[in-house]
């Protein structure tokens, strides 16, 4: 699939899964998409909690998913946020810091406001000089 047709594709699936968001207490609707090296998508949205700092945000959610299925590598993520489900919200720095984990400086993250309509942001621009698995002198997504 072409990158364009594949980032647009993934700004539908961020749009489609802010519709599941379970966020009463903000209001605020967080999707997100994050496609596997393997070209499997794996989406999420933010599940809010009573005692608030349970909550865990889209982004996670979504790489949760992944990893417990066995994905450690990807290629993508498209996130969107706002009060009507989209709107362009960048992922806040819990989660840049998760994607680091498994991601490098050039991994794709799209700041989507709606279906087809998005800004390309990279890792490295989002998380500069970060802190990561490296630091522990190992690759990373390869620790098993
Ligand atoms: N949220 C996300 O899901 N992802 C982000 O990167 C920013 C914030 C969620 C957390 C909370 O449920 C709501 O948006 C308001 O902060």
């Amino acid at each position: 699939m072409e990158e364009k047709e594949l980032y647009d594709r993934l700004s539908r699936e961020a749009v489609r899964a802010a519709e599941f968001s379970y966020s009463p207490y903000s209001h605020f609707r967080v999707g997100a998409a994050l496609l596997a090296g393997n070209g499997k998508i794996y989406t999420g949205c933010n599940v809010e909690n009573a005692s608030y700092p349970v909550g865990i945000c889209a982004e996670r959610t979504a790489l949760c998913k992944a990893v417990s299925e066995g994905e450690r590598r990807f290629r993508a993520l498209a996130v969107t946020g706002g009060r009507e489900g989209r709107g362009m919200a960048a992922p806040c720095g819990m989660c840049r810091q998760a994607l680091r984990e498994f991601c490098g400086p050039d991994f794709i993250i799209l700041l989507v406001e709606d279906v087809n309509k998005y800004e390309i942001r990279t890792l490295g621009q989002l998380l500069p000089d970060s802190f990561g698995p490296e630091n522990f002198g190992s690759t990373g997504a390869d620790i098993r």
